[in-house]
């Protein structure tokens, strides 16, 4: 058992030479969520406020996200916001709603460039105006880019998006618009805020917690997950690759023998 634990938490402290032409030779997950944690411990570490890791935390993003493009990923889901991360500090509350203006305001016209589609995924009602409108406006000026499709998690709570659903399936069969009969896995997925995008092949968590956060919980249950000690802000590509490595190295069943 304290093997196979090694091994979910990922070889992040051997120096590998991955390179994108050797992972490039099997397949690559289509879907990648991410989990971003340790931007705090991170600032702690430097005697920095706690702001100052989310700060270079964004700033990931960007690096990752190209990273995964260059790959072909097609969706990379970002934990960004968690319905329970409204608990924390007004001061940090704001600064975090702050960050998809700033990134979006640095990095989007290098994120068109890229071919990169923005999406959003969460309880939108309780966000502030002006993070919505920042992440509305760029999904609008992405919106038939083909890329890599970069969806942030913003006030996300997998409990809250199967409750939403399960009402709105209530609803529809109220109304007739669904029988139970028709009621399958694929037609509950399209009332989740994720529909149209596939499952994630792949879960990556930083900052060496062993924990699924409420994060996409119908979506993951075929996912691999990886789990490196490595905090968010010091999350480079080869860290990305040392993930899709691992990856690569597991037999999928999906439930079969
Ligand atoms: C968890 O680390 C991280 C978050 C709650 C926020 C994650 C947000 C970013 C990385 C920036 C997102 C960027 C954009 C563009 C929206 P933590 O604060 O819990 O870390 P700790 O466990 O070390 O305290």
């Amino acid at each position: 058992m304290l093997k196979k634990i090694q091994e979910w938490r990922g070889k992040e402290t051997s120096k590998s030479s991955l390179t994108k032409e050797e992972l490039l030779k099997h397949p690559i997950p289509k879907h990648i969520a991410v989990i971003m944690d340790g931007n705090g411990r991170w600032a702690k570490k430097r005697a920095l406020p706690r702001i100052a890791g989310h700060h270079e935390g964004m700033k990931t993003v960007r690096k990752i996200t190209k990273a995964a493009n260059g790959l072909g990923v097609k969706v990379l889901t970002m934990y960004a916001f968690s319905t329970e991360n409204w608990k924390r500090p007004k001061l940090e509350v704001d600064f975090l709603m702050k960050l998809p203006e700033e990134f979006l305001g640095t990095f989007l016209p290098e994120l068109i460039e890229e071919n990169v589609q923005v999406r959003l995924m969460g309880n939108k009602s309780d966000l502030p105006e002006h993070t919505l409108r920042a992440v509305e406006g760029a999904m609008e000026k992405t919106k038939n880019n083909t890329g890599l499709i970069l969806n942030f998690a913003l006030n996300y709570g997998g409990r809250d998006e199967i409750l939403r659903a399960v009402k709105n399936v209530a609803i529809d069969l109220q109304n007739n618009t669904i029988t139970t009969e028709q009621l399958s896995e694929e037609v509950f997925s399209e009332y989740l805020f994720s529909n149209q995008l596939p499952d994630p092949d792949l879960l990556i968590r930083t900052s060496g917690e062993i924990r699924l956060s409420n994060f996409m919980l119908w979506q993951l249950a075929y996912a691999e997950f990886y789990f490196t000690d490595v905090l968010w802000p010091d999350f480079e590509e080869l860290h990305l690759y040392e993930a899709i490595n691992s990856f690569q190295q597991r037999g999928r069943r999906f439930g079969g023998i």
